[in-house]
């Protein structure tokens, strides 16, 4: 048999092909099991959560973890680093993130050098005597590309090392280890899970010894999902590649016609050819993904204009689920020193692509 290509790997990992077997993995929802056999209690094992923890794993290659939230998996990794270590961290990522990492450096657990990770040398310069380089490509909301191969092997060379928060990218569309990569983080409540409906995070690690020693942490801080969540994050895995080929064909044509309209001062897509990181995401991405940020010449009162005029594309927070959301970022205190306040954030769904367009450009003729 050939190596799976990912998209098989989306369907047919984590099966029991013995006769007799179901197809899917079984939903145990039970917290404790009789003594005596491999499963003891869920906060340290439970088959339903390693179901998808293997499926998330044989895709991007290394040993996951499943958490309870993208913020878990993230925090989890923080709370492993040595008290006051220097973490290097991008200016612009998802806000909670952000806002983490702000109150660790605030509190003296952590020493946290904030840097423009689209600038490859600024971030490099900044490693110093790092522990871990946290970066977030695509980045949330700007849509900003890091170099992944340079700045591991620059990691790597000063002693550091790298995580990366893949929500954007997906496994399917950069595989963050085989850049170079020791850890990759997602927010599975977003792409992986795809349906708006769980709240789930995953960690995979590229040694198996870190992977285990996340597994602890786990059990230890029981950050765990619950196996209802997993059981969602798995069946929407089964479906990753079918919804991200769908939602970046339609983001890409939104991109193109959002940059002919007059009253778009501004289209930030990695598959456009005018965006900065064009050519470093056509080289470490299979494809630049389906979020869409774009601009208003008129400022953010017409953003959030248009953000009540859509009646077809909901105006709500998060992305990567099928249903396509509209959202100014710029609304969160504590996006508003580093995201333009005109700024909105698309996260293309699978809708039809005229039926998107017809009311986004509905939205911005009413405003
Ligand atoms: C890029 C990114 N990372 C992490 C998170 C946090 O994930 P969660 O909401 O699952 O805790 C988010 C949430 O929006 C995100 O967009």
């Amino acid at each position: 048999m050939n190596t799976p290509h990912p998209e098989t790997i989306c369907v047919e990992a984590g099966r029991d092909r013995a006769a007799g077997e179901p197809v899917n993995p079984a939903l145990h929802f039970s917290t404790t099991y009789r003594q005596g056999g491999a499963y003891e209690y869920i906060r340290e094992r439970s088959p339903s959560i390693e179901a998808f923890e293997h499926v998330v794993g044989a895709l991007e290659g290394g040993y996951a973890v499943a958490f309870s939230s993208g913020m878990a998996a993230a925090a989890s990794l923080f709370d492993g680093l040595r008290p006051g270590a220097r973490v290097v961290a991008p200016e612009v990522c998802y806000a909670g993130v952000r806002e983490l990492l702000a109150a660790r450096s605030a509190a003296g657990a952590l020493e946290v050098a904030f840097v423009d990770q689209t600038d490859t040398e600024a971030t490099i310069e900044a490693i110093g005597e790092a522990e871990l380089v946290w970066a977030e490509t695509p980045n949330n909301p700007l849509l900003g590309i890091t170099d992944l191969a340079t700045l591991a092997a620059a990691a790597h060379e000063r002693g550091a090392r790298i995580a990366v928060d893949a929500t954007l990218a997906t496994p399917l569309l950069q595989n963050s280890l085989e850049l170079g990569a020791d850890l990759v983080v997602h927010s599975a409540t977003k792409y992986l899970a795809g349906h708006a409906d769980a709240l789930l995070g995953v960690v995979v690690a590229a040694d198996e010894a870190e992977g285990r020693r996340l597994a602890d942490r786990r059990t230890i801080t029981g950050a765990v999902p619950g196996p209802f969540e997993t059981f969602l994050g798995l069946r929407g895995i089964r479906t990753l590649a079918l919804r991200v080929r769908r939602a970046q064909e339609n983001a890409g044509e939104l991109a193109r016609r959002l940059s002919e309209q007059p009253a778009v001062s501004r289209v930030r897509y990695p598959g456009l050819a005018e965006h900065p990181g064009h050519e470093l995401a056509a080289r470490q991405m299979s494809g630049p993904g389906s979020i869409v940020a774009f601009e208003l010449d008129a400022g953010a009162e017409a953003a959030d204009a248009v953000c009540a005029h859509v009646h077809r594309i909901a105006n709500a927070t998060s992305l990567g689920g099928v249903e396509t959301l509209i959202e100014r970022r710029g609304r969160y205190p504590a996006e508003q020193t580093r995201v333009p306040p005109n700024l909105l954030r698309l996260s293309v769904g699978c809708e039809h692509v005229d039926d998107l367009w017809a009311d986004l450009e509905g939205a911005l003729g009413a405003v």
